[in-house]
């Protein structure tokens, strides 16, 4: 395994396994890799003949200076997960590599980013959009792999290759969770053990919802009230959203007939912790 730190090293170890045939997965990440990562990291290892892991904590997506500092940086442990699943290339750029100047020039996403996390997390998918559009320019991939927890990270995602007309294809891969239902974050070691204990509660009830929506329920309010009423228990809980928004578009819809998702960010005490589950009506 590789570590690269510069964008112009990546590039020509990325064009050199092209020219030669190979197929090339980049999975973006911020380091502290946990479960969920080497699912995307296996899924790409397996379909891809490189695999190229970014480790690169983007200053420009954080709203708060303090939560940048504080995100966990764990690199022995992170090469180590790299190196046992099989990645080929780690791209490890330091600050000054990825913003050798102020910024003149972002990735402004539409309307894909203005509800759920969008609207209370101003600028943040602004920040997402312009790395990850700065890591495909860097890291010329094949395919990019992208978890579905961050659903509305993939979608904005989705919708700048598509708008930008960029070269590689994009690979949403499942939520990965713990036995308890509960989606593997790197933000889950922060809880204390009573919010840990709480924290399935957010599942439960978007599985509430779910199961609403195969009963044949499509009027938003009431699929809405089904997990309501079983987060309402956990008192630990406080809700930032819970909505149900077209799968690709994450606009609000109050009535079902396409793809949808049922998307939730919630307040465990100190940590925010977000989740979806994605429905599709058959033969409506
Ligand atoms: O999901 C993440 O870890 C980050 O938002 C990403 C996609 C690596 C961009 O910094």
């Amino acid at each position: 395994m590789r570590v690269i730190t510069t964008i112009a090293q990546v590039r020509e170890a990325v064009r050199e396994a092209r020219c030669d045939g190979q197929r090339v997965g980049l999975v973006p990440t911020m380091g502290a890799l946990h479960a969920g990562h080497e699912t995307l990291i296996a899924r790409s290892v397996a379909e891809c003949d490189v695999t190229v892991v970014s480790l690169f904590v983007n200053p420009i997506q954080f709203n708060q200076k303090e939560d940048f500092e504080k995100y966990p940086r764990t690199w022995e442990h992170d090469l180590a997960v790299c190196e046992r699943v099989g990645v080929g290339l780690v791209f490890a750029p330091s600050n000054e590599e990825m913003y050798p100047r102020p910024m003149m020039t972002y990735v402004e996403p539409g309307a894909v980013a203005e509800h759920l996390c969008g609207r209370f997390r101003p600028g943040h998918f602004r920040g997402v959009a312009t790395v990850v559009a700065k890591l495909f320019h860097a890291v010329e991939a094949d395919r990019a792999y992208f978890g579905e927890k961050d659903a509305q990270q993939l979608a904005v995602i989705q919708s700048m290759v598509s708008d930008l007309n960029m070269a590689v294809e994009i690979v949403p891969v499942a939520t990965v969770r713990e036995v308890d239902g509960v989606a593997m974050s790197s933000r889950n070691e922060r809880l204390s053990t009573a919010e840990r204990r709480a924290a399935p509660v957010l599942y439960a009830g978007l599985l509430a919802a779910l199961r609403r929506l195969e009963r044949g329920e499509r009027e938003v309010r009431w699929v809405r009230e089904a997990a309501l009423e079983v987060m309402e228990r956990e008192q630990l809980v406080r809700l930032e959203y819970l909505e149900v928004v077209d799968a690709v578009t994450m606009q609000p819809v109050e009535h079902v007939d396409g793809a949808v998702r049922v998307a939730l960010a919630a307040w465990l005490g100190r940590v925010r912790l977000i989740d979806n589950v994605g429905f599709v009506p058959h033969g409506e």
